[in-house]
């Protein structure tokens, strides 16, 4: 786990705004939670002050904070602990994410790693002379099938080689980012197997026609439902009614008819002792 701070002051500015079209946007956003809730607008504004700066900074956090009538160490909490908050400022053009989890590790993500520290800085985090572009590895990023991968922006580019890497790094710097095909760099659909399918290549000869009218319905068995996911409890907390367990309103539950009793060794009612 990564120690994750916020920038030293040098590089923090004096205040923040969302620009007119992200005030209103983030108005908006606010009203989308119930009343009381609006708290939980906390991550979708700091993303979207990420998206407007490149980065969080010390102000958004605190603006965000008095928007939602909320602690500034709430909003603080939120912003060191998730990963996709940047908390120091990255590359104007390209900020690259290598994936370093095992697959795209096993896959060559170690030349990746290599091409950012030559092309752009020797430590993650730190920015090029230009300002331009930065680097950081990150955990799996969902893509393990077309491994080793980058994320850059929103956008994955899969099937690497630290060649690929290079070019799509010259295009960020020469602007045309844009430009670049995402997903997989080289002759796949998606995930589908390099070189198009290997398997499942014949369609069926029948077709199974669809059984309809009374004989269906007298060939079709009724299952109870299942109970499997229900809790067999009686616990205070088990009570679907119960919001919060220091409201104080809500009744607690009455006793669970399927609730085995539980004994003062803790041991439950059937369990045989080894
Ligand atoms: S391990 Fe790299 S995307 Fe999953």
């Amino acid at each position: 786990m990564s120690v994750r701070r916020l920038a030293e002051d040098q590089f923090q500015p004096a205040a923040f705004a969302f620009n007119q079209e992200n005030a209103v946007w983030a108005e908006k956003t606010i009203k989308k939670y119930p009343e009381g809730r609006q708290q939980s607008a906390i991550i979708p504004l700091m993303m979207r002050a990420q998206e407007q700066d490149g980065w969080v900074t010390k102000a958004a956090i605190e603006k965000i904070a008095d928007m939602l009538d909320m602690a500034y160490i709430r909003a603080l909490e939120v912003a060191t602990f998730y990963t996709q908050f940047q908390l120091h400022p990255v590359g104007s053009r390209a900020h690259i994410q290598v994936c370093g989890t095992t697959p795209c590790m096993l896959r060559g993500a170690e030349g990746l790693v290599k091409v950012c520290k030559s092309k752009i800085a020797d430590y993650a985090l730190e920015r090029n002379a230009e300002g331009t572009l930065s680097w950081e590895e990150v955990e799996c990023q969902g893509a393990c099938v077309n491994a080793p991968m980058v994320v850059i922006g929103k956008d994955t580019y899969e099937d690497l080689t630290p060649e690929r890497l290079e070019e799509i790094i010259d295009a960020f710097v020469a602007g045309k980012g844009s430009e670049v095909p995402t997903g997989p760099q080289i002759d796949r659909i998606f995930s589908a197997p390099e070189g198009g399918l290997t398997s499942l290549l014949d369609s069926p000869a029948t077709k199974t026609k669809k059984k309809t009218g009374a004989k269906a319905a007298a060939e079709t068995v009724a299952l109870p439902p299942s109970e499997a996911a229900k809790p067999v409890s009686s616990d205070a907390e088990t009570n679907p009614a119960l919001k919060s367990p220091a409201d104080g309103k809500t009744a607690l539950p009455t006793e669970h008819p399927k609730a085995a009793p539980a004994k003062k060794d803790n041991t439950v009612v059937g369990d045989k002792a080894e």
